[in-house]
């Protein structure tokens, strides 16, 4: 398969269940061997859309292709794919190296070729050690790579995955991050993973699709995500956001944004189009603000006066709450020294000014 021919695509396709939209003429394409994740809240349309790709449900409309093939009405068996669900779904009663081989003996591969490819596969999930246990003997974490090594064992074009760590507390949820992003590099096949936790989207994928009711508001890679949310709505989910909305006008020294209180707050240079008058909302993430008695001298800084409300202190870092004429805004520093702990430690109840460079500075659009 050449390589620019998408792993999967979807054309304009829509789900209706009764008078659920629950996918909303959404169009992807999925390269292969990306790591590409389905995010956003309960209910926007992520299993829905891999059910879709894994046969489990029919197309209201559009159309669904694998490897190039239109497979609208190939059955699940049929397709080049297969699916680790949440809980696993082992066989109790069969080891581990059986659970792994079963699905290949279904696909009619025979003698020493299945137990070399399930010893394969059980060493990718580093669990060859313990393939004669029963799935009963292991913790969680290990059940999840049995449950991965037997999607992987058949070699499948396409690996779906619905909040496959979702079940595990969050020290093995994290281990499994890093595991499953190392088996992706190792074994390069597309894998799609379904989770609403947006951390775990951000440390694993190639690409992201944030959903939102049935639509897709935003797709890109993790930076892009992160750094250029398309709406409030992306902003808003991903990560946490400091919103400032204003008047934008023309200053003195570029751009600023009017706040009601009459205070000016400098935006990025290339905002300078931004229409005059109307309403506009700045985001800005709270690792990029820095809280003080004074802010730096110069230009290039956004500032904002306040009270500091709220000083928590969180070992590697401080959060500092400060209410503003644009409501509150949380600016989180981290510190490598005590001393500076501390002096954050004391702004409580003060007037403050919170700051950041204008280069940090998103306008964003109402979604
Ligand atoms: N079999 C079904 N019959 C009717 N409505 C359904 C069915 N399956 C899903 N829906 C509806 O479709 C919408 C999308 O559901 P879906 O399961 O895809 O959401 P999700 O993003 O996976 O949510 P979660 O994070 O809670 O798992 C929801 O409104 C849901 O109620
Ligand atoms: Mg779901």
């Amino acid at each position: 398969m050449p390589d620019d021919l998408p792993a999967i695509e979807l054309v304009h396709a829509t789900k209706r269940y009764g008078d659920t939209v629950a996918l909303d003429d959404v169009s992807m394409r999925i390269a292969p061997g990306e790591f590409y994740c389905l995010l956003g809240p309960s209910g926007c349309g992520k299993t829905t859309t891999l059910n879709l790709i894994g046969g489990f449900v029919p197309l209201t409309s559009g159309e669904l292709r694998i490897e190039g093939q239109q497979v609208n009405d190939l059955p699940p068996h049929k397709r080049n794919v297969n699916t680790v669900f949440q809980n696993y779904a082992l066989f109790p009663h069969m080891s581990v190296a059986r659970n792994v081989a079963f699905g290949l003996e279904m696909d009619g591969v025979k003698g020493p070729e299945v137990e070399r490819r399930v010893d394969e596969y059980l060493e990718l999930v580093g669990l060859l050690a313990l393939k004669d246990r029963l799935p009963q003997q292991l913790s969680g974490g290990q059940q999840q790579r049995v449950a991965l090594a037997r999607a992987l064992v058949k070699r499948p074009a396409v690996l779906l995955l619905d909040e496959p760590l979702g079940a595990l507390d969050l020290k093995l949820r994290k281990q499994m991050q890093v595991e499953l992003a190392r088996i992706h590099r190792q074994v390069r096949t597309t894998f799609v993973f379904v989770t609403h936790d947006q951390g775990e989207a951000l440390s694993m994928a190639t690409r992201i699709a944030v959903m939102d009711a049935g639509r897709i508001a935003q797709e890109g890679t993790p930076q892009e995500i992160y750094y250029q949310p398309a709406d409030r709505f992306v902003a808003d989910f991903i990560g946490e956001s400091n919103f400032v909305a204003g008047r934008p006008s023309q200053g003195t020294d570029g751009p600023v944004l009017e706040l009601a209180s009459g205070e000016r707050v400098a935006l990025p240079a290339a905002t300078a189009s931004l229409a005059t008058g109307e309403e506009a909302t700045v985001m800005v993430r709270p690792e990029c603000v820095d809280v003080g008695l004074e802010p730096p001298p110069g230009p290039g800084w956004a500032v904002i006066r306040g009270r500091a409300i709220g000083v928590s202190f969180l070992g590697d870092l401080t959060r500092v709450t400060v209410v503003t004429a644009a409501g509150e805004v949380v600016a989180s520093r981290p510190h490598a020294e005590r001393s500076r702990a501390a002096a954050l430690g004391s702004l409580l109840d003060e007037e403050v000014s919170v700051w950041w460079s204008t280069a940090e500075s998103i306008v964003i659009r109402q979604g």
